[in-house]
């Protein structure tokens, strides 16, 4: 592990201020359409299982997820496709010995697909690809006003047994600035339905930072979030990411400004205090639960757990291996329709890269135990990287306890910059 040292910086001007930055790490750019060592038999064990829907009604000015418009057909057209991916699994990998640990349907807007897509997914996954048991997690993510009331009874019945909410604020006119196809009326209504339908594990997605968001109005989404009785909050800090649509609005200062980045570093200390006093905890750099409702899932995307994702752009880790299905929609569908995976980029990775990977993603859920993680990458620490360690402690970012490594409160704060300083890439 060459150079972890030179990612410290000694100056807190510039560590990066993003708490929740979401990156891959081996970074992108180095993921390869080849080799194809992917492309063989593999033996599902435990693991997670993902489903991604590309489409939305509207698209959100902020949003970078693989979406497109919503139109006549697009989701007949997914779950056919989505029907002969899982064949090409069935084909050429093994499930005899898989246990799907949990099952997120997710997006793009997952409840866009029918209560009958919903049924006949669920049943294939029971059959052939190892969910078993009523008590695996089942999420199914939304959008308000997706779904009417009659739907969530059915959906439950079917046995999705969490659903996630995409509140983001309860402002009208924050919404319509963010380009939101709901209303904050429809956001109350349907968290009243899942409740009536019986899901009693409630996760409410909110956002801060957000264009002309003053700490008020967050303090404001904050209290009305934990009147609704969520298990779950996922809290996230607006990603500007450059060169896209919201990027280009705020340059034009066509959208407010945002807060300054002291003012969000107060948003996202407020929300933590209050959802804590609330009986919800951290357990990411972004997402709060009542004891025992974390996310199974989400967890499984930080923490080295296998997990298979279908639907283009959905990302998939099978030990060292790492693909995301092809984001284009018509190679994801030549690719099936021609009887191949619809494998887009993928990476193979050495034992040191995924020690890297699973110490520096793994930091997301605040705590990694390194012991742990260095027998499942087979490989152990180099000097260096207790160097690295050494000076994050010493700048207040990170703590240990025997083996296990965790960030303070600072090191949420900069989770983006500790997480980097472990990777040379
Ligand atoms: C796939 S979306 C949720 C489901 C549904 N499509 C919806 O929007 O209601 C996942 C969540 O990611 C968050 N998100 C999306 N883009 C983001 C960004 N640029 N910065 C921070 N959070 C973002 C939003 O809170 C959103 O609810
Ligand atoms: S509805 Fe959800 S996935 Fe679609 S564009 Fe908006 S935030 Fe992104």
């Amino acid at each position: 592990m060459e150079a972890l040292r030179e990612r410290v910086s000694d100056d807190h001007e510039y560590l990066r201020d993003d708490g929740a930055f979401v990156f891959h790490h081996p970074p992108k750019y180095l993921w390869e359409r080849s080799p194809d060592t992917i492309d063989r038999e593999l033996i599902w064990q435990d693991y997670h299982l993902y489903i991604h829907v590309p489409f939305c009604r509207k698209i959100c000015t902020f949003c970078t997820f693989e979406r497109r418009q919503l139109h006549r057909g697009a989701i007949d057209w997914f779950v056919e496709l989505l029907d002969r991916e899982m064949d090409l699994y069935q084909n050429q990998d093994r499930f005899d010995l898989a246990k799907i640990q949990s099952v997120y349907l997710g997006g793009g807007t997952a409840s866009l697909l029918s209560n009958d897509h919903i049924a006949h997914i669920l049943k294939r996954l029971r059959a052939e690809f190892g969910l078993r048991g009523e008590e695996t997690e089942i999420t199914l993510e939304s959008e308000p006003g997706t779904k009417k009331p009659a739907d969530l009874q059915v959906i439950r019945k079917l046995g999705v047994n969490r659903i996630s909410i995409g509140a983001q604020a309860f402002d009208d006119a924050q919404l319509k600035l963010l380009n939101r196809s709901h209303s904050v009326q429809q956001t109350l209504d349907m968290i009243t339905a899942a409740k009536q339908a019986g899901f009693d594990n409630l996760h409410i997605d909110v956002m801060y930072g957000l264009p002309g968001q003053t700490m008020a109005r967050w303090q404001e989404t904050v209290r009305r979030t934990i009147d609704l009785e969520p298990t779950h909050i996922s809290a996230y800090p607006l990603i500007v990411f450059p060169g896209e649509l919201l990027d280009r609005s705020l340059e034009k200062n066509t959208l407010p400004g945002r807060p300054d980045k002291e003012t969000i570093n107060e948003m996202r200390e407020y929300a933590t205090a209050e959802f804590k006093a609330a009986g919800l905890f951290r357990y990411s750099t972004a997402e709060f639960a009542r004891p025992g409702k974390e996310c199974r899932y989400v967890q499984s995307t930080w923490d080295s757990s296998d997990y298979l994702g279908f639907g283009p752009g959905a990302y998939s880790r099978h030990g060292h291996l790492l693909w995301e299905d092809d984001v284009i929609h018509p190679a994801y569908e030549r690719k099936i329709q021609s009887g191949e995976k619809p494998l887009g980029k993928r990476y193979e990775m050495a034992p040191e890269q995924q020690l890297q990977r699973d110490i520096a993603m793994g930091l997301c859920l605040l705590e990694i135990d390194i012991d742990e993680l260095q027998k499942k990458a087979g490989c152990v620490f180099e000097n260096e990287f207790l160097e690295t360690y050494g000076q994050l402690e010493e700048q207040g970012l990170l703590d240990r306890e025997g083996s296990r490594v965790f960030l303070t409160e600072k090191g949420v704060r900069y989770a983006t910059y500790v997480m980097k300083c472990f990777t040379t890439q």
